[in-house]
């Protein structure tokens, strides 16, 4: 089998997405498998990381691989001058793949280039988080009993959220009619809305939380990134420019569910938790059965 990386959502197609999310369920009911036994997964966090990182480590070691690597750059030869270039060349000649989490947009592209094994992008930058739209479709599959037809409300920062890039890029297979939320200083960049467009699909933009609250079944918080800013002052001026109350859900369709890729900060009050439309905890549980399929179909083995 040649080698297959999963970089941007874009690598895999309808039916392939559709193959991973079944596995998932398979993985999901029965979470140990050991088919992978004698492998060798390699895990390069040079960003912070908790869902991605542990997860994708929890989901090598339930396939029975083994996992080397490190969550913190700072302690790699990369302090002292070593490029991504060699790095990558050296720890592909150790395991059978490489999942990388890395701040430069294009950089997981670019190591799937240089890798003579298969890559999996845990997130580059702003660009794409292919395996957390993964996790976001089987989320929505298991609230929404469908993925087609649906209303999407994307809500925070559009513009330097890597998550909503994937997602709506994965939806436009599935005659999606998306809300995009967002102040002004954050919203979807052209080259999505643009995206859109080229395959006919509806869009409104808006600043207001509350209006759109009532009619979507997946509402898709995200937070502010910090650190994708350049500029502190304007960080702080949208950082709290949102923030969902359990009061404010009193006239929500009654199967919507509220989804994060978390980390969360204000975004959702802690309110927000005990109602029945919380499903980011769930979503988050869910990133393990999805690395799990995403590993071993990469691998050949489903
Ligand atoms: N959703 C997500 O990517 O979370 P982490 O940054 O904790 O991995």
């Amino acid at each position: 089998m040649a080698k297959k990386s999963l970089i941007s959502i874009g690598d895999f197609t309808k039916d392939e997405i559709l193959h991973v999310l079944e596995t998932a369920k398979e993985f999901e009911q029965n979470k140990v498998q050991n088919f992978l036994e004698g492998k060798v997964i390699a895990s390069l966090f040079f960003e912070p990381s908790t869902r991605t990182r542990l997860s994708f480590e929890t989901a090598i070691n339930r396939l029975g691989a083994k996992v080397i690597g490190f969550s913190d750059a700072s302690n790699t030869s990369q302090s002292k001058g070593e490029t991504l270039k060699d790095t990558i060349k050296m720890v592909s000649n150790y395991v059978d793949m490489i999942v990388m989490r890395h701040p430069l947009e294009g950089s997981s592209r670019y190591a799937s280039e240089v890798a003579s094994v298969p890559v999996v992008n845990a997130g580059d930058g702003a660009n794409q988080h292919p395996s957390q739209t993964l996790l976001d479709l089987y989320s929505i599959m298991q609230t929404q009993g469908t993925l087609d037809g649906l209303t999407i409300n994307m809500v925070g920062d559009l513009k330097y959220g890597r998550t909503t890039h994937s997602l709506l890029q994965a939806m436009s297979h599935f005659k999606t009619k998306f809300i995009f939320t967002s102040p002004d200083e954050l919203k979807m960049p052209k080259e999505y809305k643009a995206f859109l467009d080229s395959k006919g699909i509806k869009y409104e933009e808006t600043d207001s939380l509350e209006e759109h609250l009532n009619d979507c079944d997946i509402l898709y918080m995200t937070r502010v990134q910090q650190e994708r800013f350049t500029d502190p002052m304007e960080y702080e001026r949208v950082k709290d420019v949102y923030r969902l109350t359990a009061s404010m859900l009193d006239n929500v369709k009654p199967g919507m569910k509220i989804l994060h890729p978390l980390p969360r900060i204000t975004e959702i009050d802690q309110d927000v938790d005990d109602t029945p439309y919380a499903y980011y905890f769930k979503q988050a549980e869910n990133g393990l059965y999805v690395r799990m399929a995403i590993i071993s179909y990469l691998l050949g083995y489903r």
